[in-house]
């Protein structure tokens, strides 16, 4: 664990090239000023672009430092392996310790992201926890999101372990957790929430994971709402429960449902309540008086079911990524993504009002090249009679510890943009 840290120090010392680069900056600044004032005050049309000459090195290196799409480019292997193994985080939950139950191969687990125009930083879980010190995190969503937390755990227990205070909150302590960070002062929250509004059952034989629910799409769901006000960062997702039957209400009135084969109801897409479902989740915290904090929108987390759907003994044994050629972004995925990042670009709009500021982890078409990094049959259940594969979570070490990268990577270049 050590050699991540110290790479980044001696390699990415911010002080290093910070001078050059910054003289560099000025100088092109001035260039820029200087072209401009020409351009205005001469009657001849302004110069194309293409004419000022700045060399292609010079101006990549602007690109990089303006923006940089982390989230485009491909998984690259990683001989160095993994952040953390089973023995050195302690706090891998069986549904996603992958190696406790036998799980054979390890090339899963040495693959890093590699995006087009950059390198995405290794997790520096010193400079996370400095970043965070004294303020506080929520995981708003489904057990994905709880996922990317126990991910964030692991990152962090090379530096510290956190106390588990999950029980002065909730008694449901499987789904609602608190982790703090005593020598940081820093509290980590997963807010269970799958829907993101209010839900119900409504099946007459009772709950089971494909049975018929009520979905309150202008409720958000007060297990999330009622905590979640003093929160410095949040992280909200929502997923494959959009999948199962679902009646839809609106102002308490029914106005359709999805997959429901109820005769007389219209029937409307499953996009539709993810639509809604974010737009109120948005909404709700735009409207919280006290919420000051940033909202990461992490976005919809492919499952990867082969040989039969997920209840019909579908499975998941790949032990390679895909690359971008043997798997295109399409179809009902593509749609989820789509539905939800319009919602936040709405939000991102509206809250610009308040001052509030929502990001994005753009982690869909990367994880959709990933069907190695999930449990299969390598993962224990909570439900311990289940017997379903686990297409849909990822192991941990795995592809999931990018999404946190990612959220370490967006959350430095915002606190930049403060500054500047
Ligand atoms: C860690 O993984 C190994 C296999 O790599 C397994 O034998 C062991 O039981 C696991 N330990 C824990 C604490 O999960
Ligand atoms: C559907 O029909 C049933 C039986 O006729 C009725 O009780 C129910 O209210 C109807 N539901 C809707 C949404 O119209
Ligand atoms: C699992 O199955 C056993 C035997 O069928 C039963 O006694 C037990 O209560 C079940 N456990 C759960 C968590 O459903």
């Amino acid at each position: 664990m050590k050699s991540y840290s110290t790479d980044l120090n001696a390699n990415n010392s911010p002080h290093t090239h910070s001078n050059p680069r910054k003289v560099f900056l000025i100088a092109l600044i001035l260039i820029l000023l200087t072209i401009i004032h020409l351009c205005i005050h001469s009657s001849n049309p302004p110069l194309p672009f293409k004419k000022i000459r700045i060399s292609s090195t010079v101006y990549r290196n602007i690109e990089f430092e303006k923006k940089c799409d982390i989230f485009t480019g491909k998984w690259v292997p990683n001989p160095k392996g993994p952040y953390y193994t089973n023995t050195s985080c302690n706090l891998i939950i069986d549904q996603q310790n992958c190696m406790k139950f036998g799980r054979p191969d390890t090339e899963f687990m040495k693959w890093r992201w590699k995006p087009d125009e950059c390198e995405l930083p290794i997790f520096n879980p010193l400079q996370f926890l400095e970043l965070v010190r004294g303020k506080s995190m929520a995981f708003v969503g489904d057990s994905v999101g709880r996922n990317q937390m126990q991910s964030l755990l692991c990152l962090l227990a090379s530096v510290t372990y956190p106390e588990d205070i999950s029980y002065k909150y909730t008694s449901n302590t499987d789904y609602f957790k608190r982790w703090f960070y005593a020598d940081y002062e820093f509290t980590i929250a997963a807010l269970w929430s799958p829907f993101l509004v209010e839900a119900s059952d409504a099946d007459t034989n009772g709950h089971s994971l494909n049975s018929l629910m009520n979905l309150y799409l202008d409720k958000a769901d007060e297990a999330w709402v009622r905590e979640v006000e003093s929160f410095d960062y949040v992280i909200i997702s929502a997923g494959h429960w959009f999948f199962r039957p679902l009646i839809y209400y609106e102002k308490n009135q029914v106005i359709g449902c999805h997959n429901c084969n109820i005769q007389n109801m219209t029937a409307l897409p499953k996009y539709y309540g993810y639509r809604m479902a974010f737009r109120t989740a948005f909404r709700t915290l735009r409207r919280l008086k006290k919420y000051k904090g940033i909202t990461f929108l992490r976005t919809f987390s492919p499952s990867h079911f082969e040989n039969g759907d997920w209840n019909k003994g579908g499975n998941c044994v790949r032990t390679r990524p895909f690359t971008s050629q043997e798997m295109k972004l399409d179809g009902y995925i593509m749609e989820f993504y789509l539905t939800q990042v319009e919602e936040l670009k709405a939000a991102e709009k509206q809250g610009k009002r308040k001052g509030l500021k929502f990001g994005l982890l753009d982690t869909t078409e990367i994880m959709l090249l990933r069907p190695d990094g999930h449990p299969s049959n390598y993962g224990h259940s909570l439900h311990q009679n289940m017997t379903l594969t686990d297409c849909v979570h990822w192991c941990l070490p795995g592809p999931i510890d990018t999404w946190n990268e990612f959220l370490l990577d967006t959350m430095l270049k915002n606190e930049k943009d403060d500054v500047n």
